[in-house]
């Protein structure tokens, strides 16, 4: 979900709407939003995407100057205009939004109820309106703090009252909100892209923080409602690279964007933006926890830190790492890998460990994020933001983070990072060839299953490539090992199964011939990923996808791209929406 909530001068619909847009990503089920019109509260909200509000907002004359939004992926309660956000009290002076679950609802909604308290909606939320207006006595902040001590779950809210009509409050506990420094005029948002048209000079709040915004100032409290001193950060992105750039998704524009967010990465850290306080061998084991594409990256990486570093490497999903008996302790060293620096499984896990004694190095996306704070050393992908739900250029830009950890200690370093510079060149070339990878993925968009196969590097690639189709495509896809096919999925190939392979000439090269080979001989239809002139993939595969020559270490970075323009167009193609894919959120804060 997304939260965006303004105070100024300014007419406060026009910045809610334009974050509300630029959060779309995060959730997109519902959207609505709260005004105080003279000094009344206005409510409107909408099911569907932020065009369906903008449109029932269309023709109301809305002048208020303090407001705040939300964009909604429902957990509690379908998704309806009455379940959407902001939520309120009875009487219609308090409105609130609000992102995370609050666990104890349903015994608090029973509390209320028997008080005499009307509920309207199922959501979790409407209980935090409700809590504030009964405990209000004159001070909204006041207000808010003695109401968190009543709330359970990880969350963040922002509520704003008709009754003192200049202030927003905002609470962070467990879910992001930033707030955004204007002049004359103050924000607050749970992402930094909706903050990006209106101020670059944020304050990342921390668990356990609230906000008290007026047009002329912004204080921080604790939950026990002690002043807390805040650093402002200065956003290094600009605008333009929250925006599509003549291309027609996001996405596309992300995934041309790669070999620029490669090379941004890599220069950190060839000028030494880094001195990593501690060496990876140092320790027993590296233990890498991430979700997603970024555990994807923890897979590449694996092999990576255990040639160059020469320590065992481990790589659990973090939401199955949490709950495991996994003996972690000083002797270790968890690196986490997470874009938004919020995901919840993977912060919670790695605070576990960290707890256990571990060393925690994470590698993030979004400075002053909440994983990024929590960390004892942090390294940063370049990318900027990524608005696509379906991760591409922070895939690269982990990758390449994660090559440079892994080769910081050799002797070869210098060299290596050299030869890892000059990759994005080969990068350029393959998107300069896009049009032919359009052609080919065209030709499997009435595929319903395909299987993706890789070997070493390739394996984790043919991961990424599968979850890449199946979540903007909704055609089902799985990766796999190319050795394990013949222990399972093997079974599943006939002529209507396409088998995606990657197969750069890498140390397996043989043995993945050798698979294509197996599902030739049951009538399966091979696409292969294959380097320049490799006439045995050409005469084995229906379609080749042609890379230029690489080193093997390298070349996770030029296989992904062709799987990231495969799952593209043919999502475009079936017309579906590629950058805000059903069911499916940019940043998942719940577990
Ligand atoms: C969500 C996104 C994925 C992402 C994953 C992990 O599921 O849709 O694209 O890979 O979260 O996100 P993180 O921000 O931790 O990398």
């Amino acid at each position: 979900c997304g939260i965006i909530g303004y105070v100024g001068d300014n007419p406060a619909i026009f910045v809610l709407l334009q974050g509300l847009e630029r959060l779309e990503y995060r959730g997109y089920d519902s959207a609505g939003v709260a005004l105080i019109e003279d000094e009344k509260l206005f409510v409107e909200k909408k099911v569907g995407k932020i065009r369906e509000l903008v449109r029932s907002l269309w023709g109301k004359p809305l002048k208020g100057t303090v407001g705040i939004g939300h964009t909604r992926w429902a957990t509690h309660g379908e998704p309806c205009e009455i379940n959407a956000h902001p939520h309120t009290d009875m009487k219609g002076q308090f409105a609130v939004v609000h992102n995370g679950i609050i666990e104890n609802y349903l015994e608090l909604k029973q509390e209320l109820t028997k008080q005499g308290v009307e509920f309207r909606s199922q959501t979790d939320t409407e209980v935090i309106a409700h809590l504030i207006a009964l405990n209000y006595k004159g001070d909204l902040l006041e207000a808010v703090l003695s109401v968190l001590p009543k709330l359970k779950g990880a969350y963040a809210f922002v509520v704003l009252s008709s009754l003192e009509p200049y202030r927003i409050v905002g609470v962070r506990h467990g879910n992001p909100l930033v707030v955004g420094l204007g002049d004359g005029e103050n924000f607050i948002a749970s992402d930094i892209p909706a903050l990006l048209p209106f101020t670059k000079k944020v304050i990342p709040l921390s668990d356990g923080e609230v906000a008290d915004l007026r047009k002329d100032s912004v204080d921080i409290y604790d939950f026990e409602g002690n002043r807390v001193v805040k650093e402002v950060i200065e956003v290094p992105w600009d605008i333009i690279s929250a925006e599509k750039g003549g291309f027609k998704h996001f996405m596309l524009k992300e995934i041309f964007e790669q070999p620029r967010t490669t090379a941004d990465t890599i220069k950190g850290f060839i000028s030494r933006e880094y001195t990593l306080p501690v060496s990876l061998n140092e320790f027993r084991r590296v233990l890498i926890t991430a979700c997603g594409t970024s555990y994807h990256a923890g897979l590449v990486a694996k092999y990576w830190i255990e040639k160059y570093a020469k320590v065992p490497v481990e790589v659990v999903y973090a939401s199955e790492l949490r709950y495991s008996d996994n003996p972690i302790n000083e002797k270790d060293l968890v690196l986490a890998i997470s874009q938004s620096g919020e995901t919840a499984d993977t912060r919670f896990s790695a605070l576990a460990a960290k707890e256990k004694g571990a060393f925690l190095v994470s590698v993030v996306n979004v400075v002053g994020s909440a994983l990024d704070r929590e960390s004892d050393y942090t390294l940063y992908t370049h990318a900027g933001p990524e608005i696509g739900v379906a991760a591409t250029k922070t895939f690269t830009a982990q990758l390449a983070a994660l090559y440079c950890l892994a080769v910081s200690q050799s002797p070869e370093r210098e060299q290596l990072m050299a030869k890892l510079l000059s990759v994005t060149s080969l990068m350029e070339e393959i998107l300069s060839r896009a049009e032919d990878i359009r052609k080919i993925a065209l030709s499997y968009s009435s595929a319903k299953n395909m299987l993706y196969l890789g070997r070493y590097l390739s394996y984790p690639i043919a991961l990424e490539g599968a979850l890449k189709l199946k979540e903007i495509s909704y055609i089902h896809a799985e990766g796999y090992p190319a050795g394990e096919m013949k222990h399972g999925p093997i079974a599943l190939i006939d002529e209507k199964m396409p088998v995606f392979v990657i197969a750069p000439r890498d140390r397996t090269y043989e043995k993945i011939l050798s698979n294509v080979e197996e599902v030739l001989a049951r009538k399966g239809n091979v696409i292969a990923i294959g380097f320049e002139g490799d006439e045995h993939l050409r005469q084995k595969a229906k379609d080749v996808i042609s890379i230029p020559h690489v080193e093997e270490d390298l070349s996770p970075f030029l296989t992904v791209i062709p799987t990231q323009l495969f799952a593209y167009y043919i999502a475009d193609f079936l017309g579906l929406d590629v950058d805000q894919p059903r069911n499916l959120a940019k940043t998942v804060t719940v577990e």
